[in-house]
């Protein structure tokens, strides 16, 4: 059996240890050989080979608290329709899914269902999951099963009435499960193809960034156009992200070449950008660890989806647009460069910035109240840190700032309130 040992901690609010990372796997009668799991994408040793993929999927995030053991279960979930515990997946029979078959791995995967035939909640990414081709997940099943059995039981979800009920599901699933694996576009390319396998279902990317309806469902019609996540800060706060638009769009990628993208995605900085806030945990827990090939591959998938605009066009009066710019000068302007484009040793374009124009500016105000909070240490070549304005800008400036941000060199974006900026204290 291989154990495999994380030579990191999470946090699922602040910046997560290490980027590109080597996992270190161990079989107990040898002595610690080290293996980049970047290396495993093909590897005929299933478990390697599911580590691989449980990486791109980023099981890892889900399903370890803070302080709690890889793959125990226990993480917390706020949805509107209350709160869900995610589960413990290593193989203890009786606390994990060592007693599962296979196929009620897959049924789990592919439907929503648990191993006694009980719906599922979908804060569990079931409908992109259910993408993942069988072979993917027969590998990933024997490399959830070598993970050494943990005994910890996940605290109770806390769902009032009806939403207790698993069985309202299956209404749900009625509506918003598109069962069926990823089917291959022959008219464009392998790696687009594999892009487009990873971002669409094992690498989830629309579970943050594809807006939802009201009943909590993905709307696929305006998939992957940019959504909100909500992260937990302390126990009872919560913190909304606007997760950007990454179609075409002038308000998306539009700016991004597949250059940028992949080195984004692989290092955490780019030329457009680099990592803060709930990026953080994806980049260093699953994309950095993706071999080349496929990260390439996301970036030729994401650069290939035609723009969905989402943000308004929107003009200022000049007194407040004047003002705006003032602020801009006086505390950004140094990094950010007057015209908005950057310098690439101090500070990335705010300039076509998707993080600036996104429909939703919570990610926007909490760059500027909370600063770019990176993970430590901080990915090679990152950019420098950016620090917190929260206490020296009142929100009605960093409200009337933000809309400055929205309306110059083009940038797009509806008006930013001082009740948009209040919430994100
Ligand atoms: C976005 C967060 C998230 C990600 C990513 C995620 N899970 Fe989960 N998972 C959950 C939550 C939450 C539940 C509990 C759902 C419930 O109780 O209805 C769950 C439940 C499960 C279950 C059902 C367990 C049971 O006892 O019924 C399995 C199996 C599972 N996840 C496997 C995986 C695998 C494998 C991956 C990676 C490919 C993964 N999960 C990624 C959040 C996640
Ligand atoms: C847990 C939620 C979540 C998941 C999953 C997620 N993202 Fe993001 N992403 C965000 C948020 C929030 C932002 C904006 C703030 C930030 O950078 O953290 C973002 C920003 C981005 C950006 C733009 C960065 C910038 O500075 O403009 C890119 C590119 C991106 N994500 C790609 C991806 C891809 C590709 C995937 C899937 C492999 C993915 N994301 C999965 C939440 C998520
Ligand atoms: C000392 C230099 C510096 C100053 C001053 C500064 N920034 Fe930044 N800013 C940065 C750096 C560096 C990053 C990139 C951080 C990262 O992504 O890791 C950044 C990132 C950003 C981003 C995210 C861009 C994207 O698309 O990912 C926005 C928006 C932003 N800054 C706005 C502002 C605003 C508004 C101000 C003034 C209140 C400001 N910055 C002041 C250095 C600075």
């Amino acid at each position: 059996m291989i154990r495999v040992v994380f030579p990191f901690s999470l946090s699922h609010s602040l910046a997560v240890l290490l980027s590109g990372a080597a996992l270190a796997l161990t079989a107990p009668t040898t002595a610690q050989e080290t293996v980049s799991v970047s290396a495993l994408a093909d590897s005929e040793n299933p478990v390697q080979r599911g580590l691989y993929l449980a990486t791109a999927g980023n099981c890892m995030a889900c399903h370890t608290r803070e302080g709690g053991d890889p793959y125990t279960g226990g993480v917390a979930f706020h949805t509107d329709f209350g709160t869900i515990f995610s589960t413990n997946i290593t193989s203890d029979e009786a606390a994990g899914i060592g007693a599962w078959t296979e196929t009620q791995f897959i049924v789990a995967m592919h439907e929503g269902k648990s191993a006694d035939g009980s719906n599922l909640y979908p804060a569990f990414p079931y409908p992109s999951f259910t993408k993942i081709s069988e072979q993917d997940l027969k590998d990933l099943f024997a490399y959830l099963q070598s993970i050494a059995p943990s005994s910890y039981a996940p605290p109770d979800n806390d769902m009032g009435f009806p939403f207790n009920q698993r069985s309202l599901m299956s209404v749900w699933n009625a509506l918003h499960l598109e069962s069926g694996r990823f089917e291959t576009d022959a008219s464009q390319s392998p790696e687009w193809n594999r892009g487009a396998y990873l971002v669409e279902g094992l690498g989830h990317c629309g579970t943050c960034h594809t807006p939802r309806n009201a009943l909590g469902g993905l709307q696929t019609d305006q998939a992957l156009s940019g959504g909100t996540y909500n992260d937990k800060v302390e126990d009872d706060k919560i913190r909304p992200w606007s997760a950007v638009n990454l179609t075409s769009a002038p308000d998306g990628l539009a700016a991004w070449s597949e250059d940028d993208i992949a080195s984004y995605l692989k290092t955490g900085h780019g030329s457009r950008g680099g990592t803060f806030g709930p990026m953080n945990e994806v980049i260093t827990l699953s994309t950095s660890q993706l071999n080349d090939g496929d990260g390439r591959a996301i970036a030729v998938y994401l650069k290939s989806l035609p723009p969905i605009e989402r943000s308004p066009q929107h003009k200022m009066s000049d007194t407040d647009f004047r003002a705006g710019e003032l602020l801009y000068t006086i505390h950004c302007g140094t990094c950010h460069l007057p015209t908005g484009l950057g310098d690439p040793s101090i500070g990335p374009p705010v300039a076509g910035s998707s993080v600036v124009q996104a429909d939703d500016p919570a990610s926007l105000i909490n760059v500027i109240i909370y600063g770019a909070e990176v993970p430590t240490p901080t990915p090679p070549g990152a950019w420098k840190t950016m620090e917190a304005f929260g206490n020296k800008l009142d929100d009605d400036e960093i409200a009337l700032l933000s809309s400055y941000l929205r309306s110059d060199w083009g940038n797009r974006g509806g008006p930013v309130t001082e009740a948009d900026v209040d919430k994100q204290r």
